[in-house]
């Protein structure tokens, strides 16, 4: 059966069964033969939890080495995937046709090339907005360009929003890995589309290692796992459904943009409320937040239930988005802002025989102050962590990162301070028009001109209800702090700060590049804008913000070229 005959046979069945559960036919993708049982599907709602092992995405190999490093073929390509043992296959993007992508490993001082290739279908899964810059007519539907988040690479390399490439087309993308170890990843960031093309399934990691980290004892192989978490919404035949809200959790006529997305159910390395089997040993966990719009703040729980008292294991934070922290850091919780990694320690060892659930508790829209009504599901658990499998008899014993120096960024050297007011347009049923930095959309003529080498401090300026993670392309920056700010001096453009400064907290103090800042409240980074002239970009992760229209350009410039003939 095509996939086309068998969506319609789903819709047959579901229209003509009642109950949830239902059987289907023989399907050419999942029967062994005759004899081999038939698939019982449920409606997404309905699926049982935990009954799916913990997809690991597969590392990817060179295809060759070259001159100017090892090189990587990554195709993108559209083929289903099962999300669920109970749910039909569901038609995804996805790099080299996995979902997530398959990761990447690469060393620090070995630079790698990657041509990425756009093998997609002409037609998207869903549906553009066309009235959003960048999408307008004549754009092509299909347009993609993968930016390497985290990393320190050339302009020309960086997948600059505009550089999209269309099928049939591809982009040789040159990484020189000349920054620490750290959590990287890759996904797409097309004009106007970044939220479609990732949400469809593109993205995936690419872990930077060096020495240091070689040197330390921390857990690998089996013993480190990546989690890249994400939220999304399936009809009843297990298909895609993206279908964003506004603020007050009411649908924009179809096709049209809203300012952010939640899924209701939560997805680990592609898998719908999946399990992992450990050993009662350390495991290092290397998160990403990688959904659309939504927070996670994350906890590990003995609880059978989130409806009982919580039970927490407590655990390490060792690394942030650009690598490791001075000290590992003790917490309870985390919180993961869209983009944001988190490099953990967590230990299961006197836990034998017991299940851990990796729970959430943080509001969608996040931090929710405005509403008293949540318009949106919190998605309270993720998957399952059983503590099951005998210790391995040759299993060594990891041990955490030893403390490490980690320079702070000398605020007197900071040549500049640039200020970026954070803004939503509402319409008169207070419903968003979209969102802006200074009043301006990305199309607008670039304003931030950086001196190659120099130090500034930019402070983001949030003058909405949501809070929003700011990232800076290039750069690992560090927070200085957060305050509040006088909202009415504001209106008449002056910044007046009130209450007391808060600095990072520990498991923050470390090279980030992706922060949150509250609403009314003012985040302050520094950052050293090294490596390479020319055009970069910050934005809001949250994909929705992004499209329409938190993103401006930055330019990098050399001082020689500026400065009169010596
Ligand atoms: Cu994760 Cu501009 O990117
Ligand atoms: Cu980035
Ligand atoms: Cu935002």
């Amino acid at each position: 059966m095509n996939s086309q005959k068998r969506r319609d046979f789903l819709k047959l069945c579901i229209a003509s069964v009642p109950a949830l559960v239902f059987a289907h036919g023989v399907d050419a993708d999942d029967t062994t033969g005759p004899a081999a049982a038939l698939p019982v599907y449920r409606k997404p709602g309905s699926l049982e939890r935990y009954i799916d092992p913990l997809p690991v995405p597969k590392r990817l190999m060179p295809q060759s080495t070259g001159e100017d490093g090892a090189q990587y073929r990554v195709r993108m390509l559209e083929f289903t995937q099962r999300m669920h043992s109970q749910l039909p296959p569901t038609r995804l993007w996805g790099y080299e046709g996995q979902y997530p992508g398959p990761t990447i490993e690469a060393l620090r001082g070995t630079p790698i090339v990657v041509q990425w290739e756009n093998h997609l279908p002409l037609r998207h899964i869903f549906d553009i907005d066309p009235r959003i810059h960048g999408a307008m007519p004549p754009a092509p539907a299909v347009r993609t360009v993968p930016h390497l988040h985290g990393s320190r690479s050339p302009s020309e390399s960086d997948g600059l929003p505009e550089k999209w490439f269309t099928p049939g087309q591809s982009a040789r993308y040159h990484y020189p890995n000349s920054q620490a170890a750290a959590t990287l990843w890759y996904h797409d960031h097309a004009v106007g589309i970044t939220r479609l093309n990732v949400y469809a399934g593109l993205s995936g990691f690419f872990l930077l290692r060096d020495d240091e980290e070689h040197a330390m004892n921390v857990p690998s192989g089996d013993y480190e796992v990546p989690l890249v978490l994400q939220d999304r919404t399936l009809d009843d035949e297990g298909q895609l459904v993206y279908s964003p809200t506004f603020d007050d959790g009411q649908k924009p006529p179809q096709h049209w943009w809203a300012p952010e997305l939640f899924g209701d159910l939560p997805v680990v390395n592609g898998a719908i409320y999946p399990y992992l089997q450990v050993e009662p040993r350390r495991y290092r966990l290397r998160v990403l937040n990688a959904a659309n719009s939504r927070f996670f703040n994350l906890f590990f729980n003995l609880a059978k239930s989130p409806t009982d008292i919580p039970s927490l294991v407590s655990f390490h934070q060792i690394g942030t988005d650009g690598g490791f922290l001075s000290n590992p850091v003790a917490l309870n919780k985390v919180l993961l802002a869209p983009a944001e990694r988190a490099d953990l320690i967590v230990d299961f060892s006197g836990l034998e025989g017991k299940t851990v659930t990796l729970s959430n508790n943080a509001p969608a829209p996040f931090p929710g102050w405005d509403t008293i009504t949540p318009h949106h599901l919190a998605l309270l658990e993720l998957m399952q962590f059983r503590v099951t499998l005998p210790l391995s008899s040759n299993g060594k014993s990891f041990s955490m990162p030893p403390p490490r120096p980690l320079p702070k960024l000398d605020e007197t050297k900071s040549i500049a301070t640039r200020d970026f007011v954070l803004a939503e347009g509402m319409d008169r049923q207070g419903r968003s028009l979209g969102l802006e930095i200074n009043g301006k959309g990305y199309d607008d003529p670039v304003t931030e001109v950086v001196k190659l080498g120099s130090i500034e401090k930019w402070r983001f300026i949030n003058n909405t209800e949501d809070a929003h993670p700011m990232h800076l392309h290039l750069v690992q920056f560090q927070i200085l702090q957060r305050q509040g700010f006088n909202p009415v001096s504001l209106r008449k453009g002056n910044l007046e700060l009130v209450g007391i400064p808060r600095l990072p907290a520990a498991n923050e103090a470390g090279w980030k590049d992706t922060a949150v800042v509250n609403p009314q409240e003012v985040l302050t980074i520094i950052a050293r804008f090294e490596g390479y002239t020319g055009r970069y970009v910050f934005h809001c992760h949250m994909l929705e913000h992004e499209d329409h229209d938190m993103m401006r350009p930055f330019e990098v410039v050399s001082d020689e070229l500026k400065s009169p003939q010596r």
